[in-house]
């Protein structure tokens, strides 16, 4: 099938066959524009725009992408993508020393990282929750986490909504809701999900929802949310303290010292672009492009397994690699994905995670089918 956008709506390099918007999204050009234009009046007056015009200008922002997210306005702020959120949130919050801090198997690794900084300033028990192996079905997972919940008693839960590798939607809602029950604080990392899945942040009572705008909903790069429940607004801080300190989130956030925050300006114009190829529409023609991809993967390439149950595909479509390509390691995800760049001009990631090495492909409105042939060809090379 062709695309549902024409591609030149966006920047792409014409000679790559781009099958990752997962892992940075992709600008359209109207977006940079809308970027350039807030670029342009802070350099016709730059006293006037930071002095005067600036807070209202990041406010009103906030309020558009609150109102999308479903967040009260006055909780939500940008930051400038996950990992600040992440780092914010882990800084900020207070917890006992020995306290179970849960996260899954399937945390992106800079969230990892993150939990290991703080954690081991603060003294916490770090604990990965393993889900089971592929294909991921929810029950599997939901179980998995029940039985790490009654076991270690955390205090404080890291939870993905859509985890990078496997591209994955788990059912958050559940999770949290589980994980509330057992009296922990809680932190969704949204980063996948804002334009590619649905989320209403007062639904999810979640403490914490972090979220990317530059990936699925299309803002320039550095455009994040973060989303704070009434209790935890006092204590949490962002990651550079500055003249706002302690008189509110939107003083602490909104201004970190002297800095271009247009990407946070014009995410807007990136929800305005989701719009205008159908919001809902564009996110069920993704799902359904990337179900379509998957099974097409799975059919084409030996011995390959599905990430997952197929009520869990959002817009990405992963398998776990056949043994044929190799002994899974780090290095062998990465000389895969640049065998297929630089030999056969396709982006796509291949990573490595729990012992296997996965392949993730994302539908979006400027992949066509012929996109996904060249992958498979060029998988097809890598094995003569
Ligand atoms: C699940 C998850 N969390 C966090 C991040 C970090 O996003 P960023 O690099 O924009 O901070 C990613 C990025 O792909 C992700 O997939």
């Amino acid at each position: 099938m062709s695309a549902l956008a024409p591609r030149a709506l966006w920047s792409l390099d014409e000679d790559v066959c781009f099958l990752n918007h997962g892992s940075f999204g992709a600008t359209p050009r109207s977006v940079m524009a809308a970027q350039r234009r807030f670029q342009d009046q802070l350099e016709a007056e730059p006293v006037r725009f930071f002095v005067r015009e600036l807070p209202g200008l990041v406010r009103a922002a906030a309020a558009e992408i609150a109102a999308f997210v479903g967040a009260d306005p006055e909780g939500l702020v940008f930051v400038d993508n996950a990992t600040t959120g992440v780092n914010a949130v882990l800084a900020s919050v207070r917890l006992p020393r020995d306290a179970v801090v849960l996260c899954l198997s399937h945390v992106y690794n800079a969230v990892a990282q993150s939990l290991h900084h703080h954690g081991g300033r603060g003294g916490w028990r770090v604990v990965h929750v393993n889900l089971p192996r592929a294909p991921l079905t929810e029950i599997g997972v939901l179980s998995a986490f029940d039985a790490a919940l009654a076991r270690h008693k955390p205090s404080l839960v890291v939870v993905d909504h859509i985890v990078s590798a496997a591209g994955v939607v788990l059912p958050i809602d559940a999770l949290v809701r589980r994980a509330k029950a057992t009296g922990a604080r809680v932190l969704v990392d949204a980063a996948h999900t804002p334009g590619q899945a649905r989320l209403n942040v007062r639904e999810l009572g979640a403490d914490w929802v972090v979220g990317n705008l530059h990936k699925w909903l299309f803002a320039p790069k550095g455009a994040a949310f973060l989303a704070v429940a009434p209790d935890q607004r006092a204590e949490l801080h962002p990651t550079v303290i500055s003249h706002g300190y302690r008189q509110g989130l939107a003083a602490e956030f909104d201004f970190t010292g002297t800095r271009d925050v247009s990407a946070w300006l014009a995410a807007p114009a990136g929800l305005t672009f989701w719009r205008s190829l159908g919001g809902e529409a564009l996110m069920a023609a993704n799902q359904a492009q990337a179900r379509r991809f998957r099974q097409r993967l799975v059919e084409a390439v030996p011995g390959a397994v599905a990430a997952c149950e197929e009520a869990m595909v959002g817009a990405m479509a992963a398998i776990v690699l056949p043994a044929a390509f190799g002994e899974p390691s780090f290095a062998r995800a990465l000389a895969l994905h640049d065998r297929l760049f630089d030999e056969f001009g396709v982006e796509v990631p291949v990573s490595f995670l729990d012992g296997a090495l996965w392949l993730r492909v994302s539908a979006q409105a400027y992949v066509e089918d012929a996109d996904l042939e060249r992958l498979i060809n060029a998988l097809g090379q890598l094995l003569r």
